[in-house]
């Protein structure tokens, strides 16, 4: 079962993320990080800038695999996920841009693209730390209801709800592509640990599913219990749908101090 950790807000999550990324960089300072977009890693990306600024952690060999990337945004575009994880992450973190890959969503190549992204994350010899959020359809990554538990690194059709909830960051809904290339359900359950960040009630459905519900391809984010070392970490309103809310906070408050998450 994956850990459920029930924390404030998402500074509090984003503290917890820290020092779980700066204990792994610590250990290696070649660390392969998994990184989501959208807003609910924010927080997280910038208490970890914190934590390397304060510490002055070395994180020149800190290698980087986004999640996903649109697929036909013009280079550049401020909303293509390698704009936004350029921004969000390999500036304020000081990451080396070159070991920051995102998949390439360029029309001209995307039919191989998919299986050129795979054969880069088994030559970094896999994530880490995953870092996932989770759409309200229940998908992580981009992988809307029905995509295969074992899929890898591809092109998938985004659901109107997804393009609905992403259209805040366009001008206009129809802006908002209707494909993207994303890792896999199975290419993140390669990840060594997944931590899946959740926040807010409009979450609380998909967390649920996610966390004790059946493991199902209907409910994508449901393969994390697939996973031997998942961490949720979510603020009471997303964790209020969960039945078992009150084992995962006596088991937090009961956590070994040796234990991170
Ligand atoms: C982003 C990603 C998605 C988002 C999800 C939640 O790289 O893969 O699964 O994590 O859509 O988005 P936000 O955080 O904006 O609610």
């Amino acid at each position: 079962m994956a850990e459920v950790v029930i924390v404030d807000d998402e500074e509090a999550a984003g503290a917890l993320v820290a020092d779980a990324i700066v204990a792994l960089i610590r250990r290696k300072p070649d660390a392969v990080l998994g990184l989501a977009t959208g807003s609910t890693p924010l927080a997280s990306y910038r208490a970890l800038a914190s934590r390397i600024a304060d510490e002055r952690i070395d994180v020149r060999g800190v290698r980087g695999f986004a999640l996903d990337e649109y697929v036909g945004l013009p280079a550049g575009h401020p909303e293509s996920y390698r704009s936004v994880i350029t921004r969000e992450v390999v500036e304020p973190l000081g990451l080396t841009p070159e070991l920051v890959r995102v998949p390439n969503g360029d029309p001209a190549s995307i039919r191989t693209a998919g299986a050129d992204y795979e054969a880069s994350l088994l030559a970094a010899g896999g994530v880490d730390l995953q870092i996932l959020g989770i759409g309200r359809t229940g998908h992580i990554g981009f992988n809307e209801p029905g995509s295969s538990l074992a899929s890898l690194t591809r092109v998938k059709t985004l659901t109107e709800h997804t393009r609905e909830d992403n259209a805040r960051f366009f001008n206009s809904p129809d802006d908002v592509p209707m494909h993207c290339i994303t890792q896999g359900i199975g290419t993140i359950l390669r990840a060594r640990h997944l931590v899946l960040l959740a926040f807010g009630e409009a979450k609380a459905r998909a967390v649920a599913a996610a966390v004790e519900g059946p493991v199902s391809a209907s409910q994508p984010g449901s393969a994390i219990q697939l996973h031997p070392h998942t961490t949720v970490i979510v603020d009471d309103a997303a964790a209020s749908g969960l039945a078992n809310l009150d084992y995962y906070r006596h088991a937090w408050a009961h956590k070994p101090d040796w234990q991170r998450i």
